[in-house]
């Protein structure tokens, strides 16, 4: 890959989602990172589990140390995420009402405070709608998480402190299975009602993002993807591809082909999508993936662009 997608872009952000474990110990990381992308994302570091691993004590090492590893290599950086309910810290899983709440708005207030002027796009809930939800009658489902179950206003209360300390930052909503994949339509238009609903109330939001976290047995078509991005715009709101990636049934040619063209339905829609500003991947080769075993990402573990690195280069 010596010659990166980034080449190729203009204003348009492709990004990856970094991991110091690989950079450290993967010989080849930094330099194909920082040769195909223009953007990056903390695949762990900025999350509440690491920065604050023990209640009131915050680490900002490992996320300071993924934005300077963006800006060293010409990189914009997204941040992500500030609320989440899945892998978290015991302290913060086992707080009960307003304690959970003060926890939240600290937390908050406290990042977004260290990260002033240096991190312009947060995450500030990830995955707070039921992934089973259907989106009948124009509602959705909460997921029934510990923030739920103890803070039922989590969502409004993060966004509304978001924008309070910093006004100056892009505030996403980020989910999975809200692409518009058949089997997770449902999800799809849950999704989308929470956050109109959220629109229509006042909350401060700014964008969607869609993970795009599919199967090659399980996708959206180039329509319905274009289709949500087109109803998120009708609300005034961007869009951003945040962690794609598409899981293998095996490392055959036949998949890879399908692989490839899936990555290029989600690009092509992004592009076409006035409202669509950046594509990220969440891993940067096979075997250094969230899902090794899957051959998801667009570099195959000799860090080799596959069949889907050159649909990509072609659509730009
Ligand atoms: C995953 C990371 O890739 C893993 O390394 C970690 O163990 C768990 O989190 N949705 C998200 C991401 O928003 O933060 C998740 O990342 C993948 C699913």
């Amino acid at each position: 890959a010596e010659i990166g997608l980034r080449e190729y872009t203009n204003d348009f952000k492709i990004g990856l989602a970094l991991n110091s474990t690989f950079w450290e110990g993967v010989e080849g990381y930094t330099e194909a990172a920082r040769n195909i992308f223009n953007m990056g994302v903390a695949e762990n570091g900025c999350k509440l589990s690491h920065i604050q691993a023990e209640k009131g004590v915050y680490d900002f090492s490992q996320c300071d140390s993924h934005l300077a590893k963006a800006i060293e290599n010409n990189m914009d950086f997204r941040g992500h995420c500030l609320i989440w309910h899945n892998y978290q810290p015991e302290w913060f899983v086992n707080l009960k009402g307003d304690d959970l709440r003060n926890a939240i708005v600290e937390h908050i207030t406290t990042v977004l405070n260290h990260y002033r002027g240096k991190i312009d796009t947060w995450d500030v809930v990830n995955e707070a709608v039921d992934n089973d939800s259907t989106g009948e009658n124009g509602g959705w489902e909460m997921r029934k998480s510990f923030l739920y179950n103890e803070v039922p206003d989590f969502v409004d209360l993060a966004f509304k402190t978001a924008r309070e300390v910093d006004p100056n930052v892009k505030l996403y909503y980020n989910d999975y299975n809200n692409e518009g994949s058949p089997e997770k339509m449902g999800k799809s238009i849950a999704v989308y009602n929470f956050v109109k609903d959220m629109v229509e109330r006042g909350v401060p939001i700014d964008g969607v993002g869609i993970q795009y976290h599919i199967k090659t047995s399980s996708y959206p078509a180039y329509e319905d993807v274009m289709d949500f991005m087109a109803k998120y715009a009708q609300l005034g709101l961007e869009v951003q591809i945040t962690e794609m990636d598409v899981r293998c049934d095996n490392n055959t040619k036949e998949e890879f082909e399908k692989q490839a063209e899936l990555y290029g339905v989600a690009l092509r829609a992004c592009l076409d999508s006035p409202n669509c500003n950046a594509f990220l991947i969440w891993g940067l080769a096979d075997n250094l993936s969230w899902k090794v075993g899957s051959y998801p990402d667009i570099l195959d573990d000799d860090l080799k662009p596959k069949h889907a690195y050159y649909t990509l280069l072609n659509i730009l």
